[in-house]
């Protein structure tokens, strides 16, 4: 289902709002270098969801987690990370040339398995970068946890999960930063855009003097010397206001659609034909940016959708979406010099494949036109 139509018209009354405004008050557009109207209130309610001290808007969450590992000074060192997600994820990092160790994974979300992420730290290791992959929140108390243990950054990549919950808790909450996506297919979508959320001030205060104008830099670090040679990771101000005028009902929708999943997980675990899905009991509520699930034995695909379609749930099936980030040429070509070869001329990770990884799980993804997400 596409995004409703409140939504847009929402989205498209502030848009035509601010550009009326904007394109007859030079001065009232220039209010977008210092970060106030829309990204504050923004960040504002940002803030307020994940219940952290400091929000910062930026231009997409690729940037976002460039702008952390800079911030952190994480350069050319290891980190711990998961083998399944998007290249974004672990983009900025490896371009501070930083190196990532795999982790195993949790079998029923696919995000770190902590247990497994405290046996690949070494002495090189200075952080944890967690991902909701699929929009399933990762263990964030276990994980808080392993980094306060080791003295770790534990930075989060929660572009999918905004609207997730794991243990009454926001995705990811407890990670020194949670980085944010608005762009398509997520749970607020502004076309671009993301955010950067910490409880830090001098995380914070980094930030702002490394991404955004020197205006805000003033503004809201109250600098005298200011820094003209910031990269530019500003939100773009219509993908602020859009993410602004739309976020609670997006986030309203997310929750009736996040309804009609548990209604469905009830239905396909009821099949037998799929490993159980324990999210209820485990108290994770994802915000099902994709849904997974794995075959209990062999695939029989006819006979899930035909129960699933008797019960009112109509899906098609998939094949599991990316490739374990090892396996991909373009990361072998481009950062093939961060691990020791192997005999093949191959590079040497830690990493299993995911037939090994996964042991004689089988996932695939069951995808439904009836609600937003449907594209990748
Ligand atoms: C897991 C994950 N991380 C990072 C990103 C990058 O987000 P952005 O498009 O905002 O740069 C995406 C985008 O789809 C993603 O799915």
């Amino acid at each position: 289902m596409p995004i409703s139509k409140t939504i847009t018209q929402s989205a498209l009354s502030a848009m035509t709002a601010y550009w009326q405004e904007a394109s007859q008050n030079p001065a009232k557009a220039e209010g977008h270098l210092a970060g106030v109207g829309a990204v504050a209130a923004l960040e504002t309610k940002l803030k307020a969801h994940y219940g952290k001290a400091y929000a910062l808007c930026v231009s997409n969450a690729t940037m976002g987690l460039f702008a952390v590992a800079v911030a952190l000074n994480l350069k050319g060192v290891e980190f711990v990370t998961t083998p399944y997600t998007y290249g974004a994820s672990l983009a900025g990092f490896l371009w501070q040339e930083n190196r990532p160790i795999f982790s195993e994974l949790e079998l029923q979300t696919l995000t770190l398995n902590p247990e497994s992420v405290r046996q690949q730290i070494t002495p090189n290791t200075k952080a944890i970068l967690a991902v909701d992959i699929l929009g399933n929140p990762c263990d964030t108390i276990a994980l808080r946890s392993i980094a306060d243990e080791y003295g770790l950054w534990y930075i989060a990549d929660a572009a999918q999960s905004l609207g997730s919950y794991r243990q009454g808790m926001p995705g990811s909450k407890l990670a020194d930063a949670v980085v944010v996506s608005f762009t398509v297919g997520k749970s607020v979508f502004a076309g671009e855009g993301g955010a950067i959320l910490t409880d830090s001030a001098e995380l914070y205060q980094k930030l702002v003097w490394l991404t955004q104008h020197p205006h805000r830099q003033k503004r809201d670090v109250g600098l005298c010397l200011t820094n003209e040679f910031a990269l530019n990771a500003r939100i773009h101000p219509l993908a602020a206001i859009i993410a602004n005028a739309t976020f609670e009902a997006s986030l309203q929708q997310l929750r009736q659609e996040q309804d009609w999943y548990f209604q469905a997980i009830a239905v396909l675990n009821q099949t037998g034909l799929t490993e159980s899905i324990e999210f209820q009991r485990d108290e994770i509520v994802p915000s099902f940016f994709r849904f997974c699930a794995a075959w209990r034995k062999e695939k029989q695909e006819r006979e899930l959708l035909a129960q699933l379609r008797g019960r009112g749930f109509n899906f098609q099936l998939q094949p599991l979406p990316l490739q374990f980030i090892p396996a991909q040429s373009a990361f072998q070509a481009q950062y093939a010099h961060l691990f020791p070869l192997n005999q093949d001329g191959g590079i040497e990770t830690n990493v299993l494949a995911p037939q090994q990884l996964w042991g004689a799980q089988s996932y695939f993804c069951l995808n439904t036109t009836r609600l937003s997400k449907n594209c990748w």
